[in-house]
């Protein structure tokens, strides 16, 4: 497609400005045709139609939205909506889920078959037709991947031959994994890249829609004291840390594939990581954004192995939850990862000499993300052997932003304490519903806002960082370190973490 097709040029106006405020959608109100593809699926049941549901009710969607599941397996529209429904919450409004469900309707074909995405052609123009959509008028076609990555190129090519309308804005969302190592990745975006243009494609990464992750940004770049000391100068080290208390529980086939460092570093924590340490973009047009995303990874070398601690979860202390092993969907003698600690380093001037961590793991003790940023000892001080600062961005599952601040026993005591500055979204905006990410970053698809999605060559970056590491775990069948279900993790993590960032506990 010519970058001066109406998609691209759309795209490329559309987004001056950062979506923070939710009420561009309703605002822009372009007549929309969603088609989620894969809807009979786990990801469509528990996020997409949720999310899709959460935006009608707030009356977030155009007024004139179709929405159509696509996906082989044959169903009633009966089924279908129930389908969709089975992941609202039991307290939501009938009449309201009634009006959303006439929105949707479902189309069942396979994934390589012409005549099965002519015939969804045909639903789509049938649906405009009925909604009285001029087809003059400027149109969205959302195409949503809800599918594995095995097909994701054989649908986007069935898109293109028999679906694609040139007079419409076309948008392709795609679900991760984007590939499996760096060649991979490669593929799979030259593949989708012969298709579509970057700018139509929408590669979600759901921590970028998470609250605390968007508001990273703000917290950074809109308060004059913490970019003051966001450097080498006053930070010791940073922690990026995710922790899950359940283990792959069935999922084993699917989790063994990828281990711990493709399904949650390489995206999740790397693209928190990269908002962290960025530059001040020049704007807030997401490509300035995701051009300083993209200049800290390339200034972050492949990470070595002996900068990595692996670790496998066994069978829990009392024998009550199985092992990885265990799962009969994990294939025996297993070695793939369920915890992963790994320190990098960002070698930029802002950045030079501060070790960052980022750790992840299944089967932990609890259900954590945050991000730690360890301050520097107070130079030159009055007080004797004082703590350090630190500044924490809880991401889940309290939002919150606190900052580790020392101040002087309350009372008749001259002793110093350690406390908290503790903003908890629960406790200072207890009006506001959070909404889940995926609501929020349909609506940015909606509005054509790239800030909160993974260009290719930030993927390719993050790639390059992970897949020598990879590489090497697996051919050398590295062992990873036992941890008990529901411990902390491996033994020696702690200090594996001290003897190489200088961290102190606070
Ligand atoms: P599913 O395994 O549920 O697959 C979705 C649908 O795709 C299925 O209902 C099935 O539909 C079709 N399908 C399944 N396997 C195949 C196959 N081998 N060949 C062709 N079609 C197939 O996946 P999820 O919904 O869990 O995930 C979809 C995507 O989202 C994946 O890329 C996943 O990695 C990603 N993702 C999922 C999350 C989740 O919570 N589930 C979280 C984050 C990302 P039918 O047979 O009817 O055509
Ligand atoms: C997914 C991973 O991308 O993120 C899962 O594939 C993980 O293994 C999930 O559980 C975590 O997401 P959240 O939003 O629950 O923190």
């Amino acid at each position: 497609m010519s970058k001066t097709s109406k998609s691209s040029k759309s795209s490329t106006t559309s987004f001056s400005t950062m979506n923070y405020g939710i009420d561009r959608a309703a605002k822009n109100d372009i007549p929309s045709t969603i088609v989620v593809f894969g809807a009979s699926g786990d990801l469509a049941k528990k996020k997409t139609f949720p999310a899709l549901f959460h935006l009608f009710g707030q009356n977030l969607l155009p007024k004139r939205t179709r929405i159509i599941g696509y996906a082989r397996t044959e169903m009633s529209e009966e089924e279908f909506r129930k389908r969709v429904t089975s992941k609202f919450a039991p307290e939501a409004d009938k009449g309201l889920v009634k009006k959303f469900l006439d929105l949707c309707e479902y189309v069942s074909g396979k994934y390589d078959v012409d005549a099965d995405f002519q015939n969804l052609r045909k639903e789509i123009d049938r649906l405009e037709k009925d909604a009285g959509i001029d087809t003059d008028a400027e149109r969205i076609h959302v195409y949503y991947m809800a599918l594995p990555p095995s097909v994701f190129v054989s649908v986007a090519t069935q898109i293109k031959k028999n679906v694609y309308d040139e007079s419409c804005i076309n948008r392709l969302v795609i679900e991760k994994p984007f590939g499996h190592d760096l060649e991979s990745s490669r593929e799979l975006s030259k593949d989708i890249g012969a298709l579509f243009d970057e700018v139509e494609v929408f590669r979600i990464d759901h921590y970028l829609g998470k609250e605390m992750v968007k508001n990273i940004l703000s917290l950074r770049f809109a308060n004059v004291f913490y970019e003051a000391v966001w450097n080498r100068h006053f930070i010791s080290n940073i922690q990026i840390t995710f922790k899950e208390p359940f283990g792959t529980e069935g999922r084993g086939g699917y989790f063994d594939e990828f281990g711990i460092i493709r399904d949650v570093m390489q995206n999740h924590l790397l693209q928190v990581l990269s908002i962290v340490a960025m530059n001040q973009p020049k704007s807030l047009d997401p490509e300035d954004i995701r051009d300083c995303k993209t200049e800290v990874l390339r200034n972050i070398k492949s990470i070595k192995l002996e900068d990595t601690l692996l670790g496998q979860y066994v069978a829990s202390a009392d024998g009550s939850k199985p092992g990885y092993l265990d799962d009969e969907t994990v294939p025996k003698g297993s070695t793939t990862p369920t915890f992963a600690q790994c320190v990098l380093e960002v070698n930029n001037d802002r950045w030079h000499g501060v070790p960052w961590v980022i750790k992840a793991g299944k089967a932990l003790n609890e259900a954590r993300m945050l991000i730690r940023i360890q301050f520097k000892d107070m130079p030159n001080s009055l007080f004797p052997n004082l703590a350090r600062n630190e500044l924490v961005i809880q991401v889940s599952p309290k939002e919150s932003v606190y900052i580790k601040t020392i101040v002087k026993e309350p009372g008749l005591s001259t002793n110093l304490a350690m406390s908290e500055l503790d903003l908890t979204y629960k406790t200072r905006y207890h009006d506001i519903k959070i909404p889940d990410a995926y609501a929020t970053l349909i609506l940015d698809v909606l509005n054509g806002d790239y800030s909160n999605f993974v260009r290719s060559d930030e993927l390719d970056e993050a790639w390059r960082i992970f897949t020598p590491l990879l590489h090497q775990i697996e051919n050398d069948h590295v062992k990873p370190k036992p941890y008990e279900y529901g411990s902390r993790g491996p033994e020696g993590m702690y200090e594996f973490v001290e003897e190489r960032t200088g961290y102190k506990r606070t």
